[in-house]
């Protein structure tokens, strides 16, 4: 008599399952686990300088300029406008300021008050921020406006992420 072992009917179907089971939760957890961990995979674009506006059409006055940015905020991607004020100062260096308020988020204008025509103004509070951006002591605002990160390059003006300042 033979001593090899024989697999059973109930063994064979047991493997076959066992194996066919495995190989279709696998088919199905693949992707689960590929969608959850998809944002570490993914390369960020933040941080990233964009071209915003030729040099040369930057004056001694601000003037607004808009950009758009991708931004990927985990499993959603999406389009956001962007806007700076942008100058040249009186050593010639160019300025990027955020428009947003420092005091409760409104968005300032340059020169939109009479009574304060070489200032930022604030309409929601009446802030104030000279042309450099920084807060005018007494008004709403306790920090100057944030300064784009910036670079020159081909004659392009190149805008990054807005960083706060130090109040006044
Ligand atoms: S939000 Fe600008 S002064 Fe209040």
């Amino acid at each position: 008599m033979s001593d090899k072992k024989r697999v059973s009917r109930r063994q064979f179907l047991n493997y076959t399952l066992t194996g066919v089971g495995g190989f279709m939760a696998a088919g199905m957890l693949a992707p689960m686990v590929r969608f959850a961990i998809d944002p570490v995979l993914q390369t960020q674009e933040g941080g990233d300088l964009k071209s915003v506006v030729s040099v040369d059409e930057i004056t001694n006055e601000p003037q607004r300029f808009e950009w758009t940015i991708n931004q990927v905020d985990a499993w959603y991607e999406s389009e956001i406008q962007k806007t700076a004020w942008v100058y040249r100062n009186d050593n010639d260096e160019i300025i990027a300021l955020s428009p947003i308020c420092t005091h409760l988020g409104c968005t300032v204008d340059w020169a939109s008050n009479e009574e304060y025509p070489n200032q930022f103004f604030c309409p929601c509070h009446a802030g104030r921020y000279t042309k450099d951006g920084v807060n005018v002591p007494g008004t709403p605002p306790t920090a100057p406006l944030p300064m784009f990160e910036h670079e020159v390059r081909d004659g392009m003006l190149y805008l990054g992420d807005a960083k706060s300042r130090k109040g006044a």
